[in-house]
């Protein structure tokens, strides 16, 4: 008999990975995915800790499914609960404290060991807790590539964990020390993905560019490994997602240049324009070094999307540093970025600190930056107005014989479908700008 496991994803790309391999490990156990939590045998939240918003959200959604686990109870059904990614790693059974509901707590570094922790759960009727780290066996635990892919474009992880300490981020607690995945084992997963029909992929890492995997001959960068990638036919692109300033190394910026496969788009954090903030986050760089990194992307890549992380009050951070982060926005010109309130997480050192900005400050910040940011998205949309660009197709629009692609540049294009087909790379000409996305029409090379 057939199973039901819905498992609900928070936070970052990676854990839309982790979430995706959640579903091959059960897969065998009989469990099929839902969406529904009234048809759920098994609910898993695979949570974030970035920010206490993010931490807060998954205690309210765990309230609710204590509750329907109750009412079910009554009638004999069973659901069970489990706490995955991040939260699950930081908190650990402090989660069963709060809510007894809970049956499974388990960190990012442990699902592969799931039917392990689900059998021990029924065995001693009691709530299981498992937040080890082994990142190394995790990989070889799970299956060379994962079975659910539900498109031409797909995350691959390659790299997890960071050993950089910003003194905001809990990163390094929830997940661990930097531990790059072997070439072989990419490779392979890469080359199942594009039999699968995946044309593009999407490196994962916290510190994705600090990747230093084994390749045969001592450690690979991630330039040679996207070299490597992209010599399997199939994959057609290649991105990655996170970078950190301080391992932007000159042959992955001339890989930009060199190889068409590597699209050109690069989110490259900042957090802040201000030098002092930068020391006091204990990032490692000055903002003259990011400049200077924008500078050389630019020259090897002109077209480029950039895109970037900032972080609005950072304890200590006064107007006049905050404006220098909009300067550096200004200077920049991002396609995109994401902007955030200082959140102060328990066990960082930022959180410890006296000099706490006042949230009616945070709010203002956050208002000025959001809306130059908007500001330079739209200016960067309205620029790509009138050219005609490669975009991959991959599902279907609301609207009859409409497809939604992905530009070179990560925008979303909306066009009518003129017989083109989902995983096909064709060239669009862009007509016009909608809030979220780009509409434009086939306009095959004549
Ligand atoms: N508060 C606010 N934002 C944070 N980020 C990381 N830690 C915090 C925090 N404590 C942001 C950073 C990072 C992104 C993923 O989340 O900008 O790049
Ligand atoms: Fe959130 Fe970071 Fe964990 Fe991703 S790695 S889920 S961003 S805490």
């Amino acid at each position: 008999m057939t199973k039901k496991v819905l498992i609900k994803t928070y936070g970052c790309q990676m854990n839309v990975y982790d979430s995706s391999r959640m579903r091959d490990v059960l897969a065998p156990l009989g469990y099929d995915e839902t969406t529904s939590v009234d048809e759920a045998d098994f609910v898993i939240l695979n949570t974030c800790h970035i920010r206490e918003k993010a931490a807060d959200k998954v205690y309210s959604e765990l309230g609710k499914l204590r509750d329907m686990k109750e009412a079910r109870a009554t009638d004999g059904r069973e659901m069970l609960i489990a706490v995955a990614g991040c939260v699950g790693q930081a908190e650990g059974g402090e989660i069963i404290k709060r809510n007894k509901g809970v049956d499974l707590v388990f960190g990012p570094q442990t699902y592969h060991r799931l039917p392990e922790l689900m059998k021990q759960r029924a065995e001693q009727g009691r709530a299981v807790v498992e937040t080890e780290f082994q990142v190394e066996r995790k990989f070889e635990g799970l299956a060379s590539a994962p079975q659910a892919i539900g498109s031409v474009a797909s995350f691959l992880t390659i790299q997890e964990g960071c050993d950089k300490f910003c003194t905001f981020c809990v990163v390094p607690y929830t997940r661990g020390a930097e531990f790059s995945r072997p070439v072989a084992q990419i490779l392979e997963e890469a080359r199942k993905l594009a039999a699968k029909g995946v044309r593009e992929v999407t490196l994962l890492g916290q510190n994705v560019n600090a990747y230093r995997g084994e390749g045969g001959n001592g450690p690979e960068s991630l330039a040679g490994l996207v070299t490597r990638l992209s010599q399997i036919s199939g994959i057609e692109r290649i991105r990655y997602v996170t970078s950190h300033p301080r391992d932007m190394s000159d042959d992955l910026i001339a890989a930009h240049a060199s190889n068409e496969k590597l699209m050109p788009y690069l989110h490259l954090p900042i957090q802040s324009g201000n030098d002092r903030v930068l020391k006091a986050m204990n990032r490692g760089h000055s903002v003259s070094h990011y400049m200077n990194i924008i500078d050389r992307i630019r020259k090897a890549r002109p077209d480029i999307a950039l895109s970037g992380d900032f972080i609005v009050g950072f304890p200590g951070e006064t107007e006049e540093e905050f404006d220098d982060t909009l300067k550096v926005v200004a200077d920049v010109g991002y396609a995109s970025a994401y902007s955030f309130k200082y959140s102060p997480r328990p066990g960082t050192p930022a959180a410890e600190k006296t000099n706490q900005v006042p949230e009616k400050a945070k709010n203002e910040r956050l208002a000025r930056l959001q809306s130059l940011i908007l500001q330079q998205t739209a200016t960067f949309n309205a620029s790509c107005v009138g050219k005609t660009f490669p975009v991959l197709l991959e599902k279907p629009g609301r609207q009859q014989d409409q497809l939604i692609g992905r530009s070179p540049y990560l925008q979303s294009v909306h066009l009518p479908s003129d017989g083109l087909k989902i995983g096909d790379i064709a060239p669009i000409s862009i007509k016009a700008v909608g809030p979220n996305s780009l509409s434009g029409q086939y306009s095959p090379i004549t």
